[in-house]
């Protein structure tokens, strides 16, 4: 279940379907976007109707549907324009083959083509159809054409077409289509230009082949500043041990251990504005790594793990810093279990950060892996803000809104 989303609270979003099997899953792009918050205004083709009915839309928009060109309400302005001008993203999902050609013709003969002709608005499409209609040289064609004149687009993906046969031209799920409009509507957001690079998830430190010493990160925290920062317009790469799905438009890269993400931070951040540290990196690691899994010995025995230090992520991009080169801005967590704010301060000042987000990680309702946290923000000039308990989404929001400040 979806709740509102900044990036889509009350944009104007125009979603055109048009005529192809994967117009039912058009209404599960109608529901999602209303949900977060969007005011979509469904527009269908003549086509589009034969497998969808209006009404299912309407219903879920809560707005008229449109699909007639000369169906002008009275004391109004005539469809097309006002759509188009009211209208801050086109979205046309499924996009046909036939579809695509009027586009890229500057065809007009339908309400819908002629929105699409009109408007300022960004145009993303998702395009659907039979693999050889998708590599046919006159769909590639147009779709070059499209792109080059600004157009986004996602997929299509490999899998089961309306004929039955496996290949490429499956229409995306609704959300990576969902992804793909928040990048689309966050592009001129304020930070646009900006790289940001950001940790998720507790690190994993292997003992033998089968086991590891982890934690109880889930990449929650990190996932919403990535996301975050995604629909704030910046380029941003994700890295992670947690298993969440990887969020559209992100540069994801998946490790596990401490000393891997340590490799990754470092050459992630070489040219990047801000680095947001949420992963949980273990300090200690097993000092050697057995080759096979490790038997019992008789009934009671146990075993000693010897363990050593691992590299401290922060301090090696701090000395970075200093060589010339790292993130202009640097963010770190603080996990604690007691005393928090002067913990959280010694590691500010030790790891030369510009911002801590202190959390207490022994609140249920706080810290790892729940979808809200409790935290105090405090800051290299010795100021501190105390934050009631906020979902991690708006935890990220927040941070961010310091950072670009
Ligand atoms: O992933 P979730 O389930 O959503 O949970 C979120 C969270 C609780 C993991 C997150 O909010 C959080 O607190 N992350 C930091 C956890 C942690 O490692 O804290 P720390 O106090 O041990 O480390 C302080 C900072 O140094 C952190 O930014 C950490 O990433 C970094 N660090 C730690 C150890 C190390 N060897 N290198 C580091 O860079």
């Amino acid at each position: 279940m979806l709740t509102t989303i900044k990036v889509l609270h009350n944009k104007h979003i125009l979603l055109g379907v048009t005529g192809g099997i994967a117009a039912y899953k058009a209404a599960m792009v109608c529901s999602q976007l209303v949900q977060a918050g969007a005011l979509v205004d469904v527009v269908m083709t003549e086509a589009a109707q034969k497998f969808v009915a209006p009404l299912t839309f309407q219903a879920l928009a809560h707005r008229p549907v449109y699909s007639d060109m000369f169906a002008i309400p009275p004391g109004q302005n005539i469809p097309h324009i006002a759509l188009a001008d009211a209208a801050d993203l086109l979205v046309i999902a499924p996009a046909t083959a036939h579809t695509l050609a009027k586009l890229a013709n500057g065809l007009a003969d339908d309400l819908l083509s002629a929105i699409a002709l009109a408007t300022p608005a960004p145009l993303l499409l998702a395009p659907a159809m039979e693999t050889d209609m998708w590599r046919h040289p006159a769909t590639q064609a147009n779709m070059e054409k499209l792109r080059a004149w600004g157009a986004s687009v996602v997929g299509p993906a490999e899998g089961r077409l309306a004929s039955g046969a496996m290949g490429q031209g499956r229409m995306v799920e609704p959300e990576e289509i969902i992804g793909a409009v928040r990048v689309a509507l966050g592009r001129r957001g304020d930070l646009a230009g900006w790289r940001v690079v950001v940790t998720a998830g507790g690190t994993r430190e292997a003992i033998d082949p089968v086991r590891f010493i982890g934690n109880h990160s889930s990449g929650k925290m990190g996932y919403a500043v990535a996301i975050a920062a995604r629909d704030r317009g910046a380029a941003v790469t994700l890295i992670t041990t947690a298993a969440l799905p990887d969020p559209f438009g992100v540069e994801v890269i998946h490790l596990d251990s401490a000393e891997q993400m340590l490799a990754a931070v470092l050459e992630a951040t070489r040219q990047a504005d801000l680095l947001v540290m949420a992963a949980a990196v273990a300090d200690f690691r097993p000092k050697s790594v057995a080759e096979q899994k490790i038997k019992k010995k008789g009934d009671s025995e146990g075993v000693t793990l010897e363990l050593g230090r691992n590299p401290d992520i922060l301090a090696e991009v701090a000395a970075q810093k200093m060589a010339g080169y790292g993130p202009q801005h640097t963010v770190g967590f603080a996990a604690e279990t007691e005393d928090l704010l002067a913990n959280a301060r010694g590691k500010l000042e030790r790891k030369k950060l510009d911002l801590i987000v202190a959390n207490d990680v022994s609140a249920n309702d706080a810290g790892f892996a729940v979808d809200t946290n409790r935290v105090t923000l405090l800051f290299k000039d010795g100021q501190s803000e105390a934050l009631p308990l906020l979902s991690k989404v708006e935890v990220a929001e927040i941070i961010l809104d310091h950072v670009k400040r």
